[in-house]
């Protein structure tokens, strides 16, 4: 089949690689001229596993083209994607103007019967927006389908995730949209559930905010456990041998953070205040989660008497381990209120040292290695699950820092070990 995608980031390219990859003829649309061209040498814009080679083997193939001409872009494929951001708007609500303007650019260029497809994360209701809109838009007398197919993949595992996705969900209102899209994604071999437009957008966030829920979950009872004096890891252990639970995402630590635990419990809770109703559960989440970020940094004020030209090694800033994005990251909550404190930072990631100096100009000095920001630091911060982090030795934090104080958000050590090795360490729920 022909497709052509609007959007280059996560959700967009990591799409289009993968539908190159079975076969399929990919055209991927942005508006950024640079990214374009750096694509079509075979250079991917973000740090993904496997994406790269992918990306190469579909330009070899001849299936993959990156192009900024839109016009060309939505004149005839078969099916379109839309997979533009939806940024998170200062009331909570999804920003929905990216999505807007390809809707209208696709109504004013497309010249045949076409599927458009939104897998962007989108509230309820969206596609039954952009359908009409793009049918009252249109400049040809072509009929336009539209259809749901939300994106469920994470940062760090994105093409694994769509390669191998535990279920493909499309939302259609009839039975020829349904029929293409099973088509699409046939040489994948995955679950299809094929439901409504509105219930495929709602699976999205319904997703997403029990993940979010899910985590929030450990890190409140993280810190009833620290009051009571039981081990949240030992809890989460016991818990995850249940089948109805699982076994992932019971971790507690600092709270989570990224693109879409963030915003998607925001949207939602947002989209249930337009409806007058209110969505406990999912704003318990979001409570926690804004107290969680800060439960390290509240601890370490408990114990120091200032931060005042302290050094403070800050071990990881991307929000998790395997990207070096920075979005919503604990660090980047707690790295301002150490600084105004007078703390004196040395920050290590492995990954994300570029991104932090672009986006935040924070007044710190960044490490090459984890051992160089301990080195003579007086308290440690881990905020990132990196395994150049969890491979130290406790006898590291003891021999390198001038005093080994350890407050670990994603609970990395055996605190006995630590204890052991003479460090002074503080985790979450343990
Ligand atoms: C998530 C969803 O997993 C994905 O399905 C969806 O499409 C987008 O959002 P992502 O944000 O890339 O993906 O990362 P994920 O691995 O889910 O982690 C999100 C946050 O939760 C991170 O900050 C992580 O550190 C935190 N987390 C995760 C925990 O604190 N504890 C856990 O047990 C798991």
């Amino acid at each position: 089949m022909h497709l052509t995608i609007a959007g280059t980031g996560y959700v967009g390219l990591v799409a289009g690689v993968c539908f190159a990859k079975v076969g399929h003829h990919v055209t991927c649309v942005d508006i950024d001229e640079k990214k374009v061209e750096m694509l079509n040498k075979g250079l991917s814009p973000i740090y993904e596993t496997d994406l790269q080679e992918y990306l190469q083997e579909g330009l070899e193939k001849g299936l993959l083209h990156f192009t900024t001409n839109y016009r060309e872009a939505y004149k005839s494929p078969d099916v379109i994607f839309i997979g533009v951001g939806t940024p998170e708007l200062p009331d909570g609500s999804a920003n929905l103007s990216y999505v807007a303007s390809v809707a209208r650019q696709i109504a004013e260029n497309v010249e045949r019967d076409c599927l458009v497809v939104v897998k962007s994360t989108v509230p309820v209701g969206t596609n039954d927006k952009v359908e009409q809109f793009i049918k009252d838009s249109l400049v040809h007398p072509v009929r336009i389908e539209v259809a749901s197919n939300p994106e469920f993949l994470a940062q760090g595992t994105a093409v694994h995730d769509m390669m191998h996705a535990q279920r493909i969900v499309i939302g259609v209102e009839d039975k020829h949209a349904e029929g293409i899209l099973r088509e699409l994604y046939k040489p994948f071999n995955l679950p299809v559930v094929a439901v409504s437009r509105r219930s495929a957008e709602m699976t999205k966030y319904a997703a997403n905010d029990f993940l979010a829920l899910k985590i929030s979950y450990m890190n409140d009872l993280a810190n009833l456990c620290e009051l009571v004096g039981a081990n949240i890891e030992d809890v989460a252990l016991g818990m995850s041998y249940d089948e109805r639970i699982g076994s992932r995402f019971l971790k507690a630590g600092i709270g989570y953070g990224g693109s879409c635990f963030p915003k998607d419990t925001k949207a939602l809770q947002y989209l249930a205040t337009q409806y007058g109703y209110n969505l406990r559960t999912v704003s318990a989440a979001v409570d926690v989660n804004n107290e969680q970020r800060y439960k390290l940094y509240r601890k370490a004020c408990n114990r120091m008497i200032t931060f005042n030209g302290i050094k403070v090694a800050v071990l990881g800033l991307a929000f998790k381990a395997g990207t070096d994005d920075l979005r919503e990251s604990p660090s980047i909550y707690n790295i301002p209120l150490l600084l105004d404190q007078g703390a004196l930072i040395t920050a290590f990631d492995p990954v994300a040292e570029e991104n932090c100096k672009r986006q935040y100009q924070f007044e710190m000095q960044y490490a090459s290695s984890v051992e160089q920001a301990l080195t003579g630091s007086q308290v440690c911060f881990i905020f990132t699950d990196w395994p150049e982090i969890r491979s130290l030795s406790p006898s590291v934090f003891k021999q390198l820092m001038r005093t080994p104080l350890v407050y670990d958000g994603r609970n990395l050590f055996n605190p006995r070990a630590m204890l052991e090795a003479g460090v002074e360490y503080y985790s979450i729920g343990r």
